[in-house]
């Protein structure tokens, strides 16, 4: 096994800086309030998230586990000769494991691609992937959108390449965003290439509720964490008591909505984003949504941005799909 590091780095840590301090600025005064939904994901959020999958009331993640177990060696009949993963977003590393633990008698030599903002999950891919035989291993530690771009510049082996997203990630893209980002994915790949593509489904509105809402307050304290964040790194004033965690079910858009409530009418400074804000009471910040769909969808979606569907598998217990599809 071999790690290699593209060596790329989209921002540098001042520019990270600035880009968040530019984003607080300009998301908070639009009406509603607004916040980008990828700063949650401090080391602090990533750990809450991490402990959000763990809770009995969000199934996704368990769900997509039982499905790679179940479907992993199914991916590589319908896919032959795989000799590339790109996995979008890696996490811990564990669930392409699952993965390519499953192909493991087809799908050899492997190069896996990791892309993430986060150096942290980067590490720890590497470290779940490291035991594996004939795997060589290349971090990206960037966006998406410029991990993709570094990945068409990459000589081309000879096998097909299978790129990878996971979790409810797609979700969090409004209808516009979701198509323009698959179809960026399929400007990375060459007909022939595949996409294993995780999405969460329309499910009872309680089962909504729960998933993000749970009893022990955890999916609360990942939300308001954002306003620590901003406090710790721009400087703000947030009283982090007073903003409560809603989410809401818009039947409509087939979306939850994550939003933070002002408790009272209140007045922030955030003086790195030159900043003041004043909160009326009940007054929102619009942190994110999470997309649902029915299964038929997820392939239409595909389908326009290029692709044609391979295999759909549905998990029974939790209502989520893995969708694989080619490009055409
Ligand atoms: N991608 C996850 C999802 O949509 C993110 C998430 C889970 C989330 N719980 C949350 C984001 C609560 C904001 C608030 O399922």
């Amino acid at each position: 096994m071999s790690v290699r590091s593209s060596g790329s780095r989209a921002l540098l840590l001042a520019d990270a800086a600035k880009e968040f301090a530019a984003d607080v600025q300009y998301y908070l005064t639009l009406h509603p309030r607004q916040l980008p939904s990828r700063y949650l994901y401090d080391a602090l959020g990533s750990a809450l998230f991490d402990a959000i999958c763990r809770l009995p009331w969000y199934g996704i993640t368990r769900a997509e586990a039982r499905l790679l177990e179940t479907h992993g060696p199914d991916v590589f009949d319908r896919l032959e000769r795989v000799s590339t993963i790109v996995e979008l977003g890696s996490g811990d590393g564990e669930k392409l494991r699952v993965l390519v633990q499953s192909g493991a008698s087809h799908a050899r030599p492997l190069t896996i691609h990791f892309v993430d903002v986060s150096s942290a999950a980067l590490t720890a891919s590497a470290r779940t992937l490291s035991e594996l035989d004939e795997v060589a291993i290349v971090l990206h530690e960037t966006t998406y959108e410029a991990g993709l771009e570094e990945l068409a510049e990459q000589p081309r082996t000879a096998g097909r390449t299978l790129a990878v997203f996971l979790g409810s990630n797609i979700g969090n893209f409004d209808a516009p965003g979701a198509d323009e980002f698959l179809r960026a994915i399929r400007r990375g790949l060459l007909p022939g290439d595949g996409l294993l593509l995780g999405a969460d489904l329309v499910k009872p509105e309680r089962a909504l509720r729960l998933a993000y809402d749970d009893p022990l307050g955890v999916t609360a304290a990942f939300n308001r964490n954002l306003l620590v964040r901003i406090n710790r790194e721009l400087g703000g004033d947030f009283d982090v008591d007073a903003f409560g965690h809603r989410a809401v079910w818009n039947e409509a858009a087939s979306r939850v909505e994550m939003h933070l409530v002002a408790q009272r009418a209140q007045r922030v400074r955030i003086p790195a984003a030159e900043l003041e804000v004043s909160f009326d009471q009940g007054e929102r910040i619009w942190t994110e949504s999470s997309y649902k769909y029915e299964p038929k969808q997820i392939v239409a979606m595909l389908e326009s941005a290029g692709f044609q569907c391979a295999a759909q598998w549905i998990d029974a217990v939790d209502r989520f799909a893995l969708t694989l599809v080619e490009a055409v």
